[in-house]
Parts: C-alpha cells; sequence; structure tokens
C-alpha cells in the first residue's frame, strides 16, 4: 500500500479579548439597532481588543493553547504562518514576532495576506512544507484585529466585525493515500482581482500612506460568497476524493449567519453539521475558522477522526476551501 505523509492537525486552540461590544453598545455609536443586526447577519456581540493588545498577543495566545493541545512546546515549532490582514507593523512580520514572544527557535516564518481567507490560504501554504518532511511542528494561526480598520460612522461595515485568533498546530503523520487517512486531504484556492473594489481598505504604504478604513458593497460580497464558494467547496471535496455529504462538521468562515445558511443550503449540509460562532464573535476575518475549530474541539462536538470542511471569502476577492480529517 502507498505510504504518504499527511498534515495532520494535532492541536487546535482560540483567544478572544476580554471586552465584549454589544449591539447595544454599538447602537450608542451608529444608527443602528440590535434588531437589525441580528436579522441580517446574526451578530449578537463582538470581542475587542485592548487598546495595549497587539495582534501578536492574540495570535500568542492561541498558539499557546493549540501548542498545549498537541502536547508540543514552543521548542518544537520549526515553521510558523500567519493569516492576518492587520499586522501590529507594515514589517516584520507577525508570525516572526510570534516566534519572538513565544521563544520558538530559529526556523521559518512568514505572514498570509489573503484577508478572511487567510487561514485557508495559510493552511494550504503549509502542508506545502509539513507533508515533503520540510516542517515536523507548523504553527498556522489566523489573527486580526479587525476593530481597528473601522470606519466608526460607517454602520454597514462597523457592526460587522471583532478581533481574536486561533491557532492549529500541523504535524506529519504516515497515512495510505486513503480517505481514511488523518491530516489535510484537499483544497481548492481561488482570487479575482478584478472584484478589488467590493472590499477593501482605502490606506497602504505605498499609496497613501495611511492605515485607512475596511470599505464594503455588502450586498455584492454577499452574492458573491453564496454562488462562489460552493465551487470551491466541491472541488475541495474532489481534490480530497471525498462527498460533501461524507462531512462530518462544516466550518465556515464567520461573516455573516446567512451565508453560512446559503451555503449550506447550496450544498445540501444539513444545518445541524454547520459550526456557527457568528452570534459570539462576529467576523474575526482570518481568525474566524480556527476560533470555530477550537470551539468545537473544546465543546467536544468535533472529534477525532472526523472530516472537516473548511471555507472561507473576503477581500481581493479572494476564496477558498479546505477538507481535512481530524
Ligand atoms: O468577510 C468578508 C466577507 N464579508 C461578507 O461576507 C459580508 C457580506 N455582506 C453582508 O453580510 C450583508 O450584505 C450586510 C450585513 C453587510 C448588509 O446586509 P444587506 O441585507 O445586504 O443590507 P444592504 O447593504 O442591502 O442594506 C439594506 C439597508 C440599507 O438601507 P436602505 O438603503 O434600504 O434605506 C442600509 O443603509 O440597511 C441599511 N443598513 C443598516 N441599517 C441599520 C446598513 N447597515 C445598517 C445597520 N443598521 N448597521
Amino acid at each position: 500500500m502507498t505510504k504518504v505523509l499527511r498534515s495532520v492537525v494535532t492541536g487546535v486552540g482560540g483567544y478572544l479579548p476580554d471586552e465584549v461590544v454589544t449591539n447595544d453598545d454599538l447602537a450608542k455609536v451608529v444608527d443602528t439597532t440590535d434588531e437589525w443586526i441580528r436579522e441580517r447577519t446574526g451578530i449578537r456581540q463582538r470581542h475587542r481588543a485592548a487598546p495595549d493588545q497587539a495582534v501578536s498577543d492574540l495570535a500568542v495566545e492561541a498558539a499557546k493553547r493549540a501548542l498545549e493541545r498537541a502536547g508540543r512546546t514552543a521548542a518544537d515549532v520549526d515553521l510558523i504562518i500567519v493569516g492576518t490582514t492587520t499586522a501590529d507593523l507594515t514589517f516584520p512580520a507577525v508570525a516572526t514576532i510570534v516566534q519572538r514572544k513565544l521563544g520558538c527557535p530559529i526556523g521559518i516564518a512568514f505572514d498570509i495576506q489573503a484577508v478572511c481567507s487567510g487561514f485557508v490560504y495559510a493552511l494550504s501554504t503549509a502542508d506545502g512544507f509539513v507533508a515533503r518532511g520540510r516542517s515536523k511542528c507548523a504553527l498556522v494561526i489566523g489573527a486580526e484585529t479587525m476593530t481597528r480598520l473601522m470606519d466608526w460612522t460607517d454602520r454597514g461595515t462597523c457592526v460587522l466585525f471583532g478581533d481574536g485568533a486561533g491557532a492549529v498546530v500541523l504535524e506529519p503523520g504516515e497515512g495510505q493515500g486513503e480517505i481514511s487517512d488523518r491530516g489535510l486531504l484537499g483544497f481548492a484556492l481561488r482570487a479575482d482581482g478584478t472584484k478589488q473594489d467590493l472590499l477593501y481598505v482605502d490606506g497602504g504604504v505605498s499609496t497613501n500612506g495611511q492605515i485607512g478604513h475596511l470599505r464594503m458593497q455588502g450586498n455584492q460580497v454577499f452574492r458573491h460568497a453564496v454562488v462562489n464558494i460552493s465551487e470551491a467547496v466541491i472541488a475541495a471535496a474532489k481534490d480530497a476524493g471525498v462527498q460533501v455529504a461524507d462531512v462530518d462538521w462544516f466550518i465556515p468562515h464567520q461573516a455573516n449567519s446567512r451565508i453560512l445558511d446559503g451555503v449550506a443550503r447550496r450544498l445540501g449540509i444539513d444545518e445541524s453539521k454547520v459550526i456557527s460562532t457568528v452570534a459570539e464573535h462576529a467576523n474575526t476575518s482570518a481568525a474566524s475558522i480556527p476560533l470555530a475549530m477550537a470551539k468545537g474541539v473544546e465543546d467536544g462536538r468535533i472529534k477525532p477522526g472526523q472530516l472537516l470542511l473548511l471555507e472561507a471569502m473576503g477581500g481581493g476577492l479572494t476564496w477558498g476551501a479546505c477538507v481535512l480529517r481530524l
């Protein structure tokens, strides 16, 4: 039987900053209501990082929890990939700051900028190292302080986002080349740069030198998400050699409960198989999938050996999906 190396998730961890901001809190800042936000998005609250917390601080907490669950320490880590769009500094990468703060030895560390698709892109990239034997212990992190990118006068966007971080530990594991193997089994990544104007930040180092604010044509992004994510999910399932119906848990990017429901319906996935954290976390961009994974693992719903389907879509536009067996 063919032996193949797989990238196996051996630990998952999430971290949410302490401050909780409710919809009613936001109704004091912009012209909105708890009812509108809950009905249109499913969001009830979001977490906000403290002023002295940088995105690397959030990432470090999530990484520590993931390492603990994997039974590993910082000394084992030889690769760190952080999916983020809200870096501490323009450079160096958040990944190298995390490496320093955790006390990891010299290794590989870099960030991936694919906005809300950052975790799916980072996981697929890490597979290229781990499943080729080039990393023995990788940290793949999604971490964001999206509240720092908000225009607090724009009710169409500022109510949607929150801060947080999630991390997984990936280690090589021997498989048989079968769908019963533990590890990352398949993925599909997509980008369409012609859709930039639908979701972007109006600032940057080489344009106006500003941090900028997030701008979004929400209903256009919504339509694109529901239609195009399904194609990527089917492609990832095909890449993995599984049927969407075989999936135990569907863990989508948590942007809007109506998108989660719409995609699940299109794919014929029962709502009982959907891990949803959007009500409590709101949209934490690249952090939302690993945070949702961490929640499902911690509350005992997601168990070792189960088949997970992850998907996301974000600015770029970028989107994609991964299939893995825990
Ligand atoms: O993670 C990256 C991907 N991002 C997403 O996936 C987000 C996708 N988009 C969405 O989730 C939804 O499009 C939104 C939640 C952003 C908006 O929901 P919608 O049902 O598409 O509403 P809309 O943008 O078409 O706006 C409907 C109305 C407008 O008022 P008029 O023009 O009909 O009078 C908006 O001004 O709702 C108004 N509105 C609000 N009202 C109260 C927009 N935001 C708010 C608000 N509170 N916060």
